[in-house]
């Protein structure tokens, strides 16, 4: 495995038929594991990249005390099978200082997980084209249980014309069906029993949809099982429409993204589910 440091190196890695990239700010777990192998089917190259992105903190002091822990992620991705890491320092990616210009996400930045953090998805699409140009891949995979950025990520190479295709790995849960996530070390053992509710919610709306509902019933089915949760501050339950993160309404059909976010505690979680709204006059009914 190689660890490369500067775009120059980055040009000069000989290419395999099919590059896959993984983008990550380091401090690697479970869930990023769970990108490599699933780069690791697509590609025969797998080239990950460790940089910590200062353009998509709100506050400074988060971006300070971000994990920095390069031998430890190192450790992780050599038995992986990973051909390159390409970890640069904030010089590389950034020697002029903060960009002049930058990526707008749009209408995608500025709701739900965007309106929390403004300017958040900007950061995120800003460095995520740079790390497309340098890396040149064939494939990049996004974590699906990162929906908005999913989302935000597949604009991006739609509507710029990005030569590269997006696929994402599943969202990775406990037995519980808690979906893995760093934050939840935060939670004390209630804690967690009270957030399972949200993949609860989230799978009973998915049920209800495949039952043939509208959206309403769907959304209402999850929303039941939020509200009846003692202990859960419910940030957001919506419905998206995938292509613009949109909300979609009663009329909608075809796939949506349920996501939901709720602080537990101190902690705040997000998950999400993929389904199909193709309402019939039975499913409605349930
Ligand atoms: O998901 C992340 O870890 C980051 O947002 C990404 C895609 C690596 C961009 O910095």
């Amino acid at each position: 495995m190689r660890l490369i440091r500067t775009a120059a190196d980055l040009a000069a890695l000989p290419r395999g038929e099919r590059r896959v990239v993984v983008m990550t700010m380091g401090a690697l777990h479970e869930g990023h594991l769970a990108l490599i192998r699933r780069a690791k089917e697509l590609g025969d190259q797998v080239v990950v990249t460790i940089f910590v992105n200062p353009l998509q903190f709100d506050e400074a002091a988060d971006y300070d005390s971000y994990p920095r822990t390069l031998d430890a992620d190192l450790a992780l991705l050599e038995p992986l099978g990973v051909d390159a890491v390409f970890a640069p320092e904030d010089a590389e990616m950034y020697p002029h200082g903060e960009p002049v210009v930058t990526v707008s996400s749009g209408v995608i930045g500025r709701v739900l997980e965007g309106a929390a953090r403004p300017g958040h998805f900007d950061g995120v699409l800003t460095v995520v084209a740079k790390l497309l140009h340098l890396t040149a891949p064939d494939v990049a995979v996004f974590g699906a249980k990162d929906a908005q950025q999913v989302i935000a990520v597949k604009a991006l190479v739609r509507d710029l014309n990005f030569s590269v295709e997006i696929a994402t790995a599943s969202t990775v849960r406990d037995d519980d069906g808690l979906a893995r996530s760093s934050r939840n070390v935060f939670l004390s053992p209630d804690e967690r029993k009270r957030a399972l509710a949200l993949n609860r919610a989230l799978a009973s709306a998915a049920r209800t949809a495949e039952y043939g509902a509208t959206l309403t019933t769907t959304l209402k089915a999850g929303r039941d099982i939020l509200d009846a949760q003692d202990g859960l501050d419910v940030d957001y339950f919506a419905a998206l429409d995938p292509a613009d993160a949109s909300e979609a309404n009663d009329d909608y059909r075809g796939e949506v993204v349920l996501a939901v976010a709720a602080r537990v505690g101190a902690t705040r979680l997000i998950d999400n589910i993929t389904t199909r709204i193709a309402p019939s006059a039975e499913g409605d009914q349930r």
